[in-house]
C-alpha cells in the first residue's frame, strides 16, 4: 500500500486573532492534492477558530495533550477534549516540549498511546541533538525514542512519525536529503525488526527541520521521506509549495 504524502504545519506559539484570520485565508486558497494529507497545528486557544473556518481538506491538530481525560491538571488539554471539539490530530513529543517542558521518552510514549485510545491520531516527534549527531549516535538516539513510543503504541495506523533533528529546527540548517533519507531508512528498518513489517511498510515518516519552499522537492523525492512537519515556513505562502512538493 502506498503511503499517503503528509504535510503538517506547526505554528508553535505564534499568532493573533488577526494573523490567524489571514493564515486561514491563505490556507483556504491553497491547492491540496488529493493524494496529500494536510494538518495544521495552531496554538490551543485558536484551535476551534481555525477548525471552524478552514476548508475540509485541511485538518487541525493540537500541539500537545496530557495523559488524563480530565481533572486537576492545570494548564493541560486532554485528547478527549480534542475529540469533543471534532479534532482528530495531536503533535506529541516535539523537541521543544522535550527540552523546555522536560518531557521524557516515557511520557511521550504514554501520551501517544493515550491520545490514540481517545481516538486522536498522533504526529510523534523524535530526533537527535547536534552533539549526538557529532558523536555518531543518531541512530541510537532515535531508536531509544522509538522504543519508548513502541512500548505503548498498539495501533500504528494512528501514528505518523516525524524525524526532526534538533539542530535543524528553526536554524535554517536543513538536513541534506541523504542525511534525512539515511535516518528514515533506519527507522523503517527499526519498525520492521521491532514492530512489524506492516508497520514498517505503512507508517508515514516525516522529515522536519528548516523545510522550506526551496528545499522541499529534493527531500520529497527520497523514497523513505513521506512528508514534512514544517515550522517557520508553515506561516508563509511557501507552505503551499511544500504541500505540493510530491512530484
Ligand atoms: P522549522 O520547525 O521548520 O521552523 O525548522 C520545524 C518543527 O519544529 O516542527
Amino acid at each position: 500500500m502506498a503511503r499517503q504524502f503528509f504535510v503538517g504545519g506547526n505554528w508553535k506559539m505564534n499568532g493573533s486573532v488577526e494573523q490567524v484570520k489571514k493564515l486561514v485565508e491563505m490556507l483556504n486558497g491553497f491547492n491540496v492534492p488529493a493524494n496529500t494529507e494536510v494538518v495544521v497545528a495552531p496554538p490551543a486557544l485558536y484551535l476551534d477558530r481555525v477548525h471552524q473556518n478552514i476548508k475540509k481538506e485541511i485538518k487541525v491538530a493540537a500541539q500537545n495533550t496530557y495523559i488524563k481525560a480530565s481533572g486537576a491538571y492545570t494548564g493541560e488539554l486532554s485528547p478527549q477534549m480534542l475529540k469533543d471539539m471534532g479534532l482528530e490530530w495531536v503533535i506529541i513529543g516535539h523537541s521543544e516540549r522535550r527540552e523546555y517542558f522536560k518531557e521524557s521518552d516515557e511520557l511521550v510514549g504514554e501520551k501517544t498511546q493515550f491520545a490514540i485510545e481517545a481516538g486522536v491520531s498522533v504526529i510523534a516527534c523524535i530526533g537527535e541533538k547536534l552533539e549526538e549527531r557529532e558523536a555518531n549516535i543518531t541512530n541510537d538516539v532515535v531508536a531509544r525514542q522509538m522504543k519508548a513510543i513502541a512500548k505503548y503504541v498498539k495501533d500504528w495506523s494512528k501514528v505518523v512519525v516525524a524525524y526532526e533533528p534538533v539542530w535543524a529546527i528553526g536554524t535554517g540548517k536543513v538536513a541534506t536529503p541523504e542525511q534525512a533519507q539515511d535516518v528514515h531508512a533506519y527507522l523503517r528498518k527499526w519498525l520492521a525488526e521491532n514492530v512489524s513489517q506492516k508497520a514498517a511498510d505503512e507508517t508515514r515518516i516525516l522529515y522536519g527541520g528548516s523545510v522550506n519552499g526551496a528545499n522541499c522537492k529534493t527531500l520529497a523525492a527520497k523514497p523513505d521521506i513521506d512528508g514534512f512537519l514544517v515550522g517557520g515556513a508553515s506561516l508563509k505562502p511557501e507552505f503551499g509549495d511544500i504541500i505540493n512538493s510530491r512530484q
